[in-house]
């Protein structure tokens, strides 16, 4: 099981602490979104915008790096969260890294942004993780930012992200070098998932919060999933 946006709803999503929390509650590794600020550093931020998950506003990549130093990104969630930062994408990384933590870096790029987003991830993630074990499995819903993380670090696995499997699925995902695709469970069917395995890639699922769930799609051969909610599935099932 993945710690969605890092320790799903156990702490505030896309921080250093939700990435601490799922270490400590036994999760396989964690996703989490990467966004450029203004200036063109890489955060862990899932909206556009900062108002849902900070005491900030305005856009993301208007937002210079230096401003995300004075917002709380997670007072929203909880009172012992207050004082949590936005964290830069390196300092999350290195985190994962120290804790042996595998990482799902979602390329998450503000519109006009996916090329740019993709290469500078990418860039870095190398240098984050070079040398070091597990290595990270990048991923985006836009095609632009995985051809720039490609062509950054050819080197790195990249995941073929979509809500719903199309039938193109599988030209997409070869066209763009990928290793595994990730879908929405909602609309993942037994049939597709076979298909999927069938032809070499992984399969990862988001975003299944109850064992029913997650028992159906692992006995469909859904190789990981996302979730939110690591304290409702039972330790044989994580
Ligand atoms: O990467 C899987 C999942 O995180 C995609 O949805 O909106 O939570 O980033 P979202
Ligand atoms: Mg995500």
């Amino acid at each position: 099981m993945v710690g969605h946006r890092g320790g799903g709803a156990l702490a505030p999503e896309n921080t250093l602490a939700g990435i601490r929390k799922a270490a400590a509650m036994g999760f396989g590794g964690v996703e989490f979104d990467v966004v450029l600020s203004a200036d063109k550093v890489p955060v862990l931020m899932h909206d556009e915008t900062l108002e849902r998950t900070t005491d900030g506003r305005g856009a993301v990549s208007a937002t210079p790096y230096a401003r995300f130093a004075s917002l709380d990104a997670g007072a929203w969630f909880g009172r012992e969260y207050r004082g949590e930062r936005v964290p830069s994408f390196e300092l999350a990384g290195k985190l994962c890294v120290e804790l042996g933590l595998w990482a799902n870096v979602e390329i998450k790029p503000a519109k006009g942004f996916e090329r740019e987003t993709g290469a500078v991830a990418a860039k870095l993630a190398a240098e984050i993780w070079r040398g070091a074990s597990p290595a990270p499995l990048l991923s985006s819903f836009q095609r632009t930012a995985l051809e720039a993380a490609r062509a950054a670090a050819p080197e790195l696995d990249r995941g073929f992200l979509t809500d719903r499997i199309e039938p193109n699925w599988r030209e997409a995902a070869q066209a763009l070098g990928c290793v595994s695709v990730h879908c929405n469970c909602k609309y993942l069917t037994p049939a597709q998932a076979k298909e999927i395995r069938g032809a070499g890639y992984w399969l990862l699922c988001y975003t299944a919060n109850d064992p029913e769930t997650v028992r159906r799609l692992f006995s469909w051969g859904v190789d990981a999933i996302f979730t939110d909610r690591l304290d409702l599935i039972p330790p044989d099932l994580s």
